[in-house]
């Protein structure tokens, strides 16, 4: 992160992590904005995540996703939900961490893939067996993020709460009064 106040917080975690639940919930706390990367990339697109998949492949989605990481990499007082690949592909998260501060939501895998929807959105999220494969993979990208917040047990406003509190606590400028 950057030495002085962040001027983003960016969540970041495997799919099911509660980084789009969670998110709204602490941009309000913090009265900042909330940004959704898969909703900025799907207006830009014009499509669905699903639909950039299977019409340019992972590769085209991530540079989509790695662009729309450096569009709001420049927005001052904001709340990032980050897609669950995008902290492990380097560029993305160089963009992501400059000026901000990452949080990782952390997860156990059982209740991951109890929560992940198997409705197609989500064209990563196959059998079990590449779950957890992926999951597995992406666990040392996702443990350089400067705070770790468990959410297995705790709800949504529980965790907004504690990320709130490590903001503050690294020297987080922008107005932390609940509501
Ligand atoms: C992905 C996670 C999704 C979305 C895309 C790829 C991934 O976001 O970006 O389907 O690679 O794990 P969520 O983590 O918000 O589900």
């Amino acid at each position: 992160m950057s030495a002085g106040p962040a001027e983003r917080i960016v969540l970041v975690g495997f799919m099911g992590a509660g980084k789009s639940t969670v998110g709204p919930l602490l941009a309000r706390r913090l009265g900042w904005e909330f940004v959704d990367l898969d909703q900025e990339i799907e207006a830009e697109a014009g499509r669905p995540v699903s639909e950039i998949f299977a019409r340019e492949g992972e590769a085209g989605f991530r540079a989509r996703e790695r662009a729309a990481a450096e569009r709001v990499s420049a927005r001052p007082r904001l709340v990032v939900a980050a897609g669950g690949g995008a902290f492990a592909a380097e560029e993305t998260r160089a963009a992501l961490c400059r000026g901000a501060l990452t949080v990782w939501l952390r997860c156990d895998l059982e209740v991951l893939l109890s929560r992940i929807p198997r409705d197609g959105s989500r064209p990563l999220a196959g059998s079990r067996a590449t779950i957890t494969a992926l999951f597995r993979g992406r666990e040392p990208s996702y443990a350089l993020a400067d705070v770790t917040v468990d959410t297995t047990r705790a709800s949504p406003d529980e965790a907004a709460r504690a990320i709130a509190e490590a903001a503050g606590g690294r020297g987080e400028g922008g107005g932390t009064t609940p509501g």
